[in-house]
């Protein structure tokens, strides 16, 4: 069937805005709403108990998916998690022990190397587990266990709506995966169930910034590299944002842990320099705001995205703040792709590239 652009310039922008609907369609196919619990539509061949180690092998946006990911298996299930691309996972002789589990992430589900990936990890006697947008996908197909994103057709080369459902999946397993290993008590699982349920909303909170944003994008535009900074799940989200800018606008841009930045990035900071820190209010802020000192001593320009309490806390010259709602830690990446997706869309927007299909890029790299 067609799927047009509605009102929308492009159909990234589409994608993006369709986000707080698809997440709630995703999230409706994994949790049950009134109970408040985890409820996967699929039997799992395969007990998390038994699981002794994850192995989280994706492409491009979808490696970053598996990397926020990693974060909660480990927190929420105690589950030692290993993230690969899946070009390096299939030829690098990782020690594999058969019965445990590899999860594969991928929207189009036709990926060659994903693919190839999980024919390996079948062969090395694996569990396997796709998280999949087009259900009828080879990769859908070749996997024991599939959990379709909702995220409806995805036409922008650059994933945006796809991303942030396959977030949506695999936060409600790996709550399955801790309540199945008792590392989650049935209070631990309402509230994070209860944080999910609050996705779509939150979501669309952080849609209405966009106005204040297409004006900073003004400012990214004339820049010739940009820095993403982030610590823990802030931390692949700030990969995926030098990503996506780099992908549509061609202008050069680097994620980096933010305690990275001493270890290299530092020396290239200069007041040319826009740094993009992605900071809600946790644990590690006060670590990220003296990163970003560092930053503005030495003349850097931030954009800070964070919550009000962060805003509050960040004493720093020379920086822009892009306020997100407030919301538990756990799940601020989905929240705080919003920001992320819209800063790429519109540097691109305004240097008048080919948003919905850059140059050299393909929607599904069916190549290896
Ligand atoms: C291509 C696309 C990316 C995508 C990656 C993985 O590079 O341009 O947007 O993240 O492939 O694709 P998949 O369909 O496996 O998620």
């Amino acid at each position: 069937f067609v799927v047009d652009k509605a009102n929308y310039r492009h159909f990234m922008a589409k994608e993006i805005h369709e986000q707080p609907e698809v997440v709630g369609h995703t999230l409706a196919r994994y949790l049950d709403m009134a109970s408040e619990r985890i409820a996967l539509p699929m039997k799992l061949p395969f007990d998390f108990k038994d699981v002794q180690h994850l192995s989280i092998t994706a492409c491009g946006t979808a490696n970053y998916a598996g990397y926020v990911a990693k974060y909660w298996f480990e927190q929420f299930a105690r589950l030692p998690v290993e993230i690969d691309i899946a070009s390096e996972f299939r030829y690098r002789e990782a020690p594999l022990r058969s019965g445990d589990l590899a999860i594969f992430i991928s929207q189009s589900g036709e990926t060659a190397d994903t693919l190839a990936a999980l024919r390996y990890a079948k062969e090395q006697g694996l569990h396997t587990l796709s998280v999949v947008n087009v259900p009828t996908s080879t990769i859908a197909r070749e996997s024991e266990v599939v959990m379709p994103t909702l995220a409806g057709p995805e036409i922008g080369v650059a994933s945006t709506k796809a991303f942030t459902c396959q977030l949506t999946a695999l936060a409600a397993l790996a709550i399955a995966a801790g309540r199945a290993r008792g590392t989650l008590t049935d209070a631990d699982e309402a509230k994070l169930v209860h944080g999910l349920i609050e996705l779509p909303r939150l979501m669309a909170a952080a849609l209405t910034h966009e106005p204040q944003i297409e004006r900073l994008a003004r400012d990214i535009s004339k820049a010739q590299d940009v820095l993403y900074l982030g610590r823990g799940t802030s931390y692949p989200l700030a990969l995926e944002g030098a990503l996506k800018l780099k992908e549509i606008s061609y202008i050069h841009a680097e994620g980096y842990a933010a305690g990275e930045l001493k270890h290299g990035p530092i020396a290239l900071i200069d007041e040319k320099m826009p740094v993009v820190v992605i900071a809600p209010y946790d644990r590690v802020f006060e670590k990220t705001v003296s990163n970003m000192q560092e930053v503005a001593a030495r003349g850097g320009r931030i954009i800070l995205m964070t919550d009000a309490k962060g805003a509050e806390e960040a004493t720093v010259d020379s920086m822009v703040t892009i306020m997100m709602p407030d919301m538990p830690a756990a799940f601020t990446p989905m929240v705080y792709a919003i920001p992320v997706q819209l800063l790429a869309y519109h540097t691109a927007v305004v240097m008048g590239t080919d948003v919905d299909q850059p140059r050299n890029l393909a929607k599904s790299v069916t190549v290896e």
